[in-house]
């Protein structure tokens, strides 16, 4: 049961891939046909509220209710500074994360036992802490949190000082309160500083329990930052959180050079939520690392085409977590705060935007029936 879901997470990456033309694929031009182009959008499958941005006009929920940060518990120690000239982003509630980070669900699929500690993860997480990162990207559903927390300890950088984010995986949502106890476990950290709803899979009714619980946690003061991941894929959900107390600060999409979500970004700009980018660099597709309008840009400024990437998504304002698990390439990774891509390259990137064709994973709920609710459940007993 363990490996269920780290079955049904590759399985959905191999899907996604294969929807794409493959991560290995190459060609040295910046106008390939897009990665999907028979998905349809999702469908909603709960009461619908609301259309998305471009749809028929709704009552817009205005993020009225910011609600403090935490102002007792543990998560007042923390202490997170500017490294290695990383900026800070100052979210909704006046928390402040690193902009850049290292996504880990790369590293989760070497044993995929919640109960193994996970070597590539708690590897990779150590070298980026020693290389200056301040950030983290995990989810209980990469099955390597261990891992993650191993590295943090290995790295001898105090646990104050680096934004870790986690995330519920949908069939913990009816339990979620007891599911953001069992991430603490699994890390060994006392509080976290960002919890997502990693998917809006399932009924409206769960979903917002589970958002119920996070705003438990977060006073409390075991959870920083609430957030929303994938939630653009389903606006119904998407809306009933925005009715919701507490209003995230952050969500979660798939955006990069080839899909860069500007309609997603309005809305999310209307709601004043920080948006994070994942599969920044395509999951390593290549077509996207060997595009010839990002090789000239880098070699004008003698940088490698994933530092471009990277930092285009820093100045356009995104978070950013790109994954590795190769040392070189996660100090390569932060090297990009010592340049500055001008207006007319940041235009010619923006240029190769494929819009929503661009995207390699556009996931329908629907479609995916229950392969979102298998779940990671590794905590034992009640720790409410
Ligand atoms: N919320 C969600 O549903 C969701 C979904 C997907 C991902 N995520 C998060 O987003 C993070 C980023 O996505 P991702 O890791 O799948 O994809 P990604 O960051 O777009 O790309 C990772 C790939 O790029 C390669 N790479 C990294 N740096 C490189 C460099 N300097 N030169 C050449 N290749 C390089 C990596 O290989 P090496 O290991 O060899 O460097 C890996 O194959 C994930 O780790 C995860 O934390 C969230």
């Amino acid at each position: 049961m363990r490996k269920t879901v780290a079955l049904l997470l590759t399985l959905v990456l191999a899907l996604s891939l294969a929807a794409c033309g493959g991560a290995g694929e190459t060609e040295n031009n910046d106008t390939v046909p897009g990665p999907q182009e028979d998905t349809e959008p999702p469908q909603d499958d709960g009461p619908a509220q609301s259309d998305g941005p471009s749809g028929e006009a709704t009552e817009p929920v205005t993020p009225e209710t910011l609600v403090e940060a935490p102002g007792s518990g543990p998560a007042d120690a923390s202490h997170i500074t500017s490294v290695e000239g990383v900026p800070l982003i100052t979210l909704n509630n006046g928390v402040q994360m690193p902009q850049f980070g290292l996504g880990t669900q790369i590293q989760s699929l070497e044993n995929g036992d919640l109960g193994v500690l996970n070597e590539t993860s708690r590897e990779a997480v150590a070298a980026a802490l020693r290389s200056g990162y301040r950030h983290l990207d995990d989810a209980h559903g990469y099955l390597q949190e261990r891992g993650v927390g191993q590295g943090i300890r290995d790295s001898g950088v105090p646990r104050e000082e680096i934004w870790i984010t986690d995330k519920l995986w949908p069939s913990e949502y009816g339990d979620a309160y007891n599911a953001i106890n069992g991430m603490l476990e699994q890390l060994g950290v006392e509080y976290l500083d960002l919890v997502y709803l990693h998917h809006p899979a399932g009924d409206i009714d769960t979903i917002v329990a589970a958002w119920k619980d996070m705003e438990r946690a977060y006073r409390e003061g075991k959870i920083r930052a609430l957030g929303i991941s994938n939630f653009d894929n389903r606006m119904d959900a998407f809306n009933a959180i925005m009715e919701q107390e507490i209003k995230p600060q952050i969500m979660q999409i798939e955006c990069h050079p080839f899909a860069q979500r500007r309609e997603t970004r309005e809305l999310a700009e209307q709601y004043n939520i920080q948006v994070e980018c994942w599969y920044p660099l395509g999951h390593g597709d290549q077509r996207l690392l060997n595009a010839q309008t990002l090789e000239s840009i880098a070699a004008a400024h003698n940088k490698s085409v994933v530092q471009i990437i990277v930092r285009w998504h820093i100045q356009e304002g995104f978070s950013v977590i790109p994954g590795s698990t190769n040392p070189d390439h996660i100090q390569e990774n932060i090297e990009i705060f010592d340049f500055e891509l001008t207006d007319e390259e940041m235009e010619l990137i923006r240029a190769m935007d494929q819009g929503e064709s661009g995207r390699y994973f556009n996931i329908n709920y629907d479609f995916m029936g229950g392969m979102f609710n298998g779940a990671p459940r590794e905590w034992e007993g009640d720790f409410a």
